[in-house]
């Protein structure tokens, strides 16, 4: 206001024209790309972040008390209900999805999972069965199984039918949203195989040039809009916290591990890196970079604010500092004088614990993350998840 009167009119009306012209000039420009994306199907890849019953399929279902609040039955998740993902694809107005490795009851006309519990971006050396480790389901096997469906699709859906109405149509795979939540575990099995921060690091790099080969190749199989998630507070989960304790030096405010939240945070500034040189290479690809570190870590440390309690233990396990107990975990039983207890348990009222089974979120705050970063507010473009089509310079 001060620097106005100082103004004459002149140059207040020069003023004045200058902002209408510039304010036309942006409504044109958003105008051009203000008209909401039509997402036919979504093709996921990740890990249990977003698993909604793949590896429940190849080793055996998540049992109860996973899925109790939403579909009061077991339900392929690793969660007391849905997942950020099954938000995600409500507020497109698309079903949830089903697993590409579910054979029974899947419906693949809008889009396919393939995201199991345990996956890595590089594939493991290790099985399924050891501790710490790992699905066989790596990014680079999805992106086969996404491969291969999209081609068996293209030739089943013109065999009419049945099928026509179960698999998407050729044109839907340039039109879907591509969504990733990946990573973590890449870093979690550094430090199951005790490894240093400093050699969890080192290997990040070659982690990430892995997921950006996918992304490349799902680019040259026809996808254009990608939605990708950076990797969690990892630092802040009990599983990892139980593993290995760090001295109370290395404990931040919020109680979490500042070495593995490092770590995290390390990995996501080079994933950033990673998409703006894929912006570059891939001149029709409009990709989403989405915060989510940032939400869920302002959730962990300040719950009470935003309605939660108790965000570094889990709802559902056993005993500990954390109720974690890697070898017991949640809906585990053990046979006491002949009878079968659980030990397991889940907690009384899940919607308001952040942390499910130590691993994993709840319901309650998977659907508070995704109502934080749907509109565009934690995401690099600032776009909402509606206009994720539209590629921007
Ligand atoms: C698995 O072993 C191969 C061969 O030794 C090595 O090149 C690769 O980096 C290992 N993978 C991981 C995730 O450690
Ligand atoms: C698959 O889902 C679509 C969309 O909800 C629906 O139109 C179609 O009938 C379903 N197919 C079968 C066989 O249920
Ligand atoms: C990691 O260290 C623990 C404790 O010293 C040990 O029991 C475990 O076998 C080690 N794991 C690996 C993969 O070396």
């Amino acid at each position: 206001m001060n620097m106005n009167m100082n103004m004459n009119m002149n140059t207040k009306s020069r003023l004045i024209t200058l902002w209408v012209v510039l304010y036309f000039c942006s409504i044109t420009n958003s105008l051009a790309a203000s008209k909401q994306c039509h997402f036919p199907a979504i093709f996921n890849f990740g890990d249990s972040n977003s698993d909604t019953g793949g590896l429940s399929a190849a080793f055996g279902q998540a049992g109860p008390p996973h899925g109790e609040s939403y579909f009061h039955h077991p339900a392929g998740r690793y969660c007391d209900g849905r997942l950020i993902v099954d938000f995600l694809a409500k507020k497109l107005g698309l079903p949830y999805l089903s697993a590409f490795l579910d054979s029974v009851g899947s419906n693949y006309s809008h889009g396919a999972n393939f995201a199991t519990a345990g996956s890595t971006i590089r594939p493991q050396n290790t099985t399924l069965h050891q501790t710490g480790g790992f699905s066989p389901f790596s990014l680079d096997v999805q992106f086969n199984q996404f491969s291969d469906f999209q081609r068996r699709t293209q030739f089943f859906h013109n065999k009419g039918g049945v099928y026509k109405t179960l698999l998407p149509k050729a044109e839907d795979f340039s039109q879907a949203l591509y969504t990733f939540d990946i990573g973590q575990n890449d870093l979690a099995s550094g430090y199951f195989h005790n490894m240093s921060t400093d050699q969890v690091k080192a290997y990040v790099p070659d982690v990430l040039a892995q997921f950006k080969n996918v992304i490349k190749y799902v680019y040259n199989h026809g996808g254009r809009s990608f939605w990708v998630h950076n990797t969690g507070p990892v630092g802040c989960l009990p599983y990892i916290m139980d593993l290995h304790p760090v001295k109370p030096s290395l404990v931040d405010k919020a109680g979490c591990a500042t070495p593995y939240n490092e770590v995290a945070k390390f990995f996501n500034s080079k994933l950033k890196e990673v998409v703006v040189q894929l912006r570059k290479e891939l001149p029709l690809a409009a990709i989403t970079y989405v915060d989510v570190y940032s939400v869920k870590y302002s959730l962990i440390s300040q719950p009470k604010k935003h309605g939660f309690e108790e965000p570094l233990r889990a709802c559902c396990g056993h005993g500990g500092k954390y109720n974690y107990n890697l070898h017991i975990g949640c809906g585990a039983k053990i046979k006491a004088h002949g009878k079968e207890i659980l030990v397991g348990k889940p907690c009384k009222d899940p919607s308001v614990w952040v942390n499910w089974d130590g691993v994993h979120y709840t319901q309650a705050a998977n659907k508070w993350v995704f109502d934080q970063i749907f509109d565009g507010s934690f995401s690099d473009p600032p776009i909402p998840l509606n206009m994720a089509c539209h590629k921007h310079l």
